[in-house]
């Protein structure tokens, strides 16, 4: 709304005067030290990695607005019955508590591998063109409405509707869902009072080597991008990340889902399997088991788990509830056009 409420003209502008001096998204690579905001398009909170972006579809404010049309888009899924929006919902960080194994869409601007398996590689553009064609199949007659046609004409310069198109502005809007700005954020940058004392313990365990937490949810991304095995099953064989690459040391392997914002995106697991983040916890506690694939990182496999005490694990929960971005699960820009 904030968007599409002023002129693309004097957007266009802002946008293509910040190309000169500044690193920006038209550009190539958004810089990581200092907050960049082109009118609120994306901004790369500190701390985080380069965001980069393909020469071939510079994010753009029609683009994003087209994007964004289309995640909320019914006419976008070939039986006219769903859109995207439908499974990931924004009060949720895109993730959803009724339909199974939903992956939140919170920093993917920074994923190199989709879904829970891997199995979709490559940029956003890549696993968008996945989701249009594939798992949309979605017949771009449908999409050939003024409306639409007007949108596409902003964004790409002709009216033509194509599923590659449609996937372009699907990832410009993705790139948009950047989360950055929780308690811990703000304690980060010096807001002693951001976090309880309760809060700041469970932080502390988090990125020690009793807990090992930090290793696999890593960076200011709260995830390595990469898949382990961390305990949940003793029977493990073609499943997961081995069941793509055909290679046994993969087996039971998932994708690190991203820790930020954790509190509203349960049921947690690949499968689902815990319904709070208490259950998650006391599983990395004591509920780990042992499998030929285990992932090295993970604590005592053989004796169950990290063993928190009952104060530690609340205090661990404590810390992941302080990642939730209110200011992201709210962004009216990421809502409904
Ligand atoms: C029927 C519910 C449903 C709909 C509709 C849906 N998704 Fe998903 N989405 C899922 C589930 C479930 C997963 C995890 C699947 C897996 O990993 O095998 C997922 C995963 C993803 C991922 C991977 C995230 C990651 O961290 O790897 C992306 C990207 C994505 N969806 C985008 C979209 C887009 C774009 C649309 C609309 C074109 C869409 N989804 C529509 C249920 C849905
Ligand atoms: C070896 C890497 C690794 C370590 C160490 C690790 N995790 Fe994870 N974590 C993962 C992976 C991979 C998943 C997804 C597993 C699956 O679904 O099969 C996950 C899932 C989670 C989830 C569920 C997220 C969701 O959206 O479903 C939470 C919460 C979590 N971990 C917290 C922690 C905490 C707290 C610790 C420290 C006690 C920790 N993790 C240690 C890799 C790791």
């Amino acid at each position: 709304m904030r968007w599409a409420a002023r002129s693309s003209r004097a957007i266009g502008a802002v946008f293509a005067l910040a190309c000169g001096p500044l690193f920006t998204l038209a550009c190539g690579v958004l810089g990581s030290d200092e907050d960049v905001d082109l009118d609120h398009l994306v901004q790369i909170p500190r701390g985080f990695p380069p965001m980069e972006v393909p020469d071939h579809n510079p994010t753009t404010p029609e683009g994003v607005a087209l994007g964004r049309q289309l995640y909320y888009d019914q006419r976008l899924s070939n039986g006219g019955a769903r859109a995207c929006a439908d499974c990931h919902l924004q009060e949720r960080a895109f993730s959803n508590p009724a339909a199974s194994g939903v992956l939140a869409h919170v920093n993917l601007a920074w994923s190199r591998y989709f879904l829970w398996d891997g199995s979709e590689e490559g940029t956003l553009e890549d696993v968008m063109r996945f989701e249009v064609e594939e798992f949309f199949q979605t017949d771009v007659e449908r999409l050939r409405e003024p409306d639409l046609e007007e949108m596409f004409q902003a964004a790409f310069g002709t009216p033509e509707i194509t599923t590659e198109r449609a996937a372009l502005a699907l990832a410009q809007f993705q790139r948009t869902l950047v989360s950055g700005n929780s308690p811990y954020d703000r304690y980060m940058q010096g807001d002693r009072s951001a976090l309880s004392a309760s809060e700041v313990r469970g932080m502390k365990l988090f990125y020690s080597e009793r807990a090992e937490c930090f290793h696999c949810h890593a960076t200011a991304l709260f995830t390595d991008n990469l898949f382990h095995n961390i305990g949940l099953d003793a029977e493990v064989d073609g499943t997961g990340r081995g069941a793509v690459t055909g290679r046994r040391i993969d087996d039971g392997a998932y994708k690190t889902p991203t820790l930020r914002n954790v509190a509203v995106s349960g049921p947690y697991m690949h499968d689902d399997r815990f319904a709070t983040l208490e259950e998650v916890v006391d599983f990395y506690s004591e509920g780990i088991v042992d499998s030929p694939t285990i992932d090295p990182l993970i604590v005592d496999p053989r004796g169950g788990g990290a063993q928190l005490s009952r104060a530690e694990r609340e205090d661990l929960v404590a810390f992941l509830r302080a990642l939730t971005d209110e200011g992201f699960l709210n962004e009216p820009a990421f809502g409904p056009p």
